[in-house]
Parts: structure tokens; sequence; C-alpha cells
């Protein structure tokens, strides 16, 4: 019974949006802090008795599966047979006597660990927004999802129960919502860098905050991955040098993955771009001083001064060891200008055109202690399978939707340049 407080709680939570005229599917976002996961909240069960269920949010997961013993009500719950249609079209599926069985990888931790559950199906109740109405509890819907144990959750933070199933295959959540609303087959993400965010299905809006421009570009799929064809990655305007072959696989996108992960050549020419931007401006504060000093006489000891002052004040240093997963790190006393700091973007195919998807800010850097920003992306090695991740932290503060109606993507400017975020 908790579950109806719960519906509450969250319908105030929202209240304060306005909302557009086409129909849209609305959950909370949750970020988990210190592990950095995402989550949302689906309600299992019908509208009367549902059970708030956490769920991590994974584009990569083919079939939600969850900790069922976290369903209070199992009045509504079912077993899948074996010789249903539904687990004949699950790929991957498998038998236990006559119950469905489905097998698949964690998205967290090693690869290796698959899960096995046996495949249910409850009613899901989920919120509408609807005709600039307050938003409304929709009425439930059948849900197909699988059934797995404790040991499973191992590595996710302790609100989660399971994995929320967002991948482009046959059976992820918003393609079972968008089927069962007869909605459009598309979702949205807005990953807040704090607290609560948004995940729609159907047309996205952002309500009250304002509109903000979104940019598309072709969306690839390939085994049940989400990538975009990256041409170009740009620092301040200036590309990187790189070899075209590292750019072939395109990134992947990601909702598990904390911070971009990158080939070790695509990070050495990011991480040493940002290097000679600081340098750049130190440069020019050095010849600065150098132009001051020259109307001073007394140039050897002034000059051995500011030398030692612009060595100290390098910017970007290489710390030794002491911020894994980070490389390349800034004393804050280095620059004073703390966030301000080059803005990196990748260029991809849009229509007939090259379109720019900018990161700037905080979406670039992390701070690790009072004195340390570090450049937020991890060396991923010589030899990834995907030389691209973009993760969380780079997604954050953006409107990211997926349309599988045009398999486009379609991306916001960075939402703080419009003065707004991804929090509710
Ligand atoms: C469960 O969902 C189905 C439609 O998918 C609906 O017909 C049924 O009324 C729902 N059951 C309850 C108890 O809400
Ligand atoms: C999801 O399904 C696709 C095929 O539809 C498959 O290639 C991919 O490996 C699956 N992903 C996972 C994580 O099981
Ligand atoms: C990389 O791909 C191989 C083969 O597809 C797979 O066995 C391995 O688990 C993958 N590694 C990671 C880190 O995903």
């Amino acid at each position: 019974m908790g579950g109806v407080t719960h519906l509450i709680v969250f319908l105030s939570m929202f209240s304060a949006i306005t909302l557009m005229s086409e129909a849209q599917y609305l959950l909370a976002v949750t970020k988990d802090e210190p592990s950095r996961q995402y989550y949302t909240t689906v309600y299992i069960g019908s509208a009367a008795m549902t059970s708030p269920v956490n769920l991590l949010i994974d584009l990569g997961t083919n079939l939600t599966w969850l900790n069922c013993r976290k369903i209070k009500s199992l009045s509504t719950l079912g077993l899948v047979t074996c010789k249903s249609s539904t687990c004949k079209s699950i790929p991957g599926n498998g038998c236990d006597r006559n119950t469905c069985l489905y097998r698949q990888p964690r998205p967290l931790g090693k690869n290796t660990v698959v899960t096995t559950g046996r495949v249910v199906q409850d009613n899901a109740t989920i919120f509408t927004t609807e005709g600039g109405q307050p938003v409304h509890i929709a009425p439930s819907r059948r849900f197909t999802f699988s059934c797995a144990v404790d040991k499973y959750l191992q590595g996710m933070a302790p609100p989660i129960a399971g994995v929320l199933a967002l991948s482009p295959g046959e059976f992820p959540f918003w393609r079972q919502m968008t089927s069962a609303f007869n909605v459009i087959p598309k979702f949205s993400l807005c990953l807040p860098s704090s607290r609560y965010g948004y995940f729609f299905m159907g047309t996205p809006s952002l309500g009250g905050k304002k509109t903000v421009p979104m940019t598309s570009t072709t969306l690839k799929i390939d085994s049940g991955k989400y990538l975009i064809s990256v041409r170009s990655i740009y620092v301040d305007g200036v590309p990187l040098t790189l070899d075209p072959s590292l750019l072939e696989g395109g990134a992947q996108l990601s909702t598990v993955v904390p911070f971009t992960v990158l080939q070790t050549d695509i990070y050495n020419a990011l991480a040493q771009s940002f290097t000679l931007r600081q340098r750049y401006y130190m440069t020019k504060l050095f010849y600065l001083m150098i132009s001051v000093f020259k109307y001073i006489k007394s140039t050897n000891l002034i000059f051995v001064w500011v030398l030692n002052l612009f060595s100290q004040n390098i910017g970007m240093t290489q710390t030794p060891g002491g911020h894994a997963p980070f490389k390349h790190c800034f004393g804050e006393g280095a620059s004073g200008r703390n966030m301000d700091v080059s803005v990196m973007e990748i260029g991809l195919p849009g229509n007939g055109k090259e379109v720019k998807w900018r990161f700037q800010g905080a979406n670039m850097m992390e701070r690790v202690s009072e004195t340390v920003i570090c450049l937020a992306f991890v060396d991923g090695g010589k030899k990834p399978n995907e030389s691209m991740v973009i993760g969380t932290h780079q997604l954050q503060d953006y409107l990211v939707e997926f349309d599988l109606s045009t398999t486009q993507m379609a991306f916001s400017d960075p939402l703080i340049l419009h003065n707004t975020n991804c929090s509710t």
C-alpha cells in the first residue's frame, strides 16, 4: 500500500511543470551519490496495489530485470510460458520446463557475469502529461520483464533493485510502453547533475523550463547498442589530429559508464589540446608581463621571478597517480577561473551538413578535492571494444532524445547556456 503514497509524492514533485499538448509519459530519474548511478522508479502492479521498484537506467539492456521479492502484491503477476509467442520473440530466450528463461549480461562490473531469470508479466503504472493538465496516473499496462535473484544486484547502489531495459531491441521498457499507449516510439533522458531529472516516453517537453534548441544526428544501431557517427573532435574549434580509423566505429552512448572513455590516442590528443590551451593563456600572460617589465630596468631578477611563476602555473599538470581514474588534473590555484576551460565539440552528420555537439564547463571537468579539478575523461587503453563511450558525466544537463521512428538522436544545447538544467 506504500505505493499509493509514493505515487502522490511523485505527482507533487512534478506539479510545477507546465505541460504541452502531445501525449507523453514521464518518470523521475534519480542520481544516486556517491555511486553516480541513475535510476528511475517503476510502479509494478495495478494502480491500487503498486510496488515502487528502483531500476538502474541502462541503454544496453534488452529486457528489464529485477528482484521480484520487491513486488508486494502478486495478484497480477504471471509467468510467461515457454510456448508463448512472447517467449519465442525474446531473443536469446531459454526454457526451464515450461517457464520462459532469459539470460543477459549485467551492465555493471564484469560483462562475463550473466543474469538468468524467469520471464514474467505484471502491470506497470506510469504517468501521463497531456493537454496542459497536471500529470495523471495512466491506466496500468502489461509489462514483460524477468526476475533475478539478489546476488545479481552486486555493485548496484542500495536503493536499486534491478535494471530498466532501454536498448533499441524488441522488448525494452520504452518500446513496450509506447506500443501499449500507442504513442510515437521515442524516449528522452534529461540526466540531472544532482537529485532528480526526467525520463520521457513520447514527445518530450521540459514544460515550464525554456524551449531549448535541439540538433539531430543519425542513430546507428549495432548489436543492441546506440551509436553516433563521430567525424571529428574539436577543442576550442580546432580539430584534433586523429587517425580516421579511430573514429570509424562511432561513439556508443551509455547511461552506466560515469565518465566518457576514450581510446588512448583520442584521450591523449584531447588532453594535449587542453594543456596547450592553458599554456596559451599562460604564455599570453607571460608576454604581457614581460612587456610590462620592459619599463622597469632590473629585468634579470624579475625575469627569473616571472619564469618561476610561469612554471608553477602551467595549468594542466600530470598528477602522479592520485586521482584515478583521471590522468590530467588542475591545481585550482593555476587558473582561478575554476570551470572556465576548453570547449570540446564532436562533429556529427546532420541534415546534409556537419553538426556539432558542444561540451563545456562542468561536463568537461570533475572536482576531486577542494583544490583540484580533473579532465573528466578516462583513458580506455589502446584497443578497447569501442573507441568512444560517452558516459553520464558528459550527458548530464542535456536533453537527449532517442527517436526510433526516424532512427535519429537529438541533443539539446547545453542547458546551462539557457540558464536551466535537468534537475527538477
Ligand atoms: C493490466 O493491464 C491490462 C492492459 O495491458 C489492462 O487491461 C488491465 O486492466 C490491467 N489490470 C489492472 C489490475 O490494472
Ligand atoms: C541485445 O540484443 C541484441 C540483438 O537484438 C544483441 O546483439 C545484443 O548482444 C543484446 N545485448 C545484450 C546486452 O544482451
Ligand atoms: C569486448 O568484446 C569481446 C568480444 O566481443 C568481449 O568478449 C569482451 O567482454 C568485451 N569487453 C568489454 C570490456 O566489453
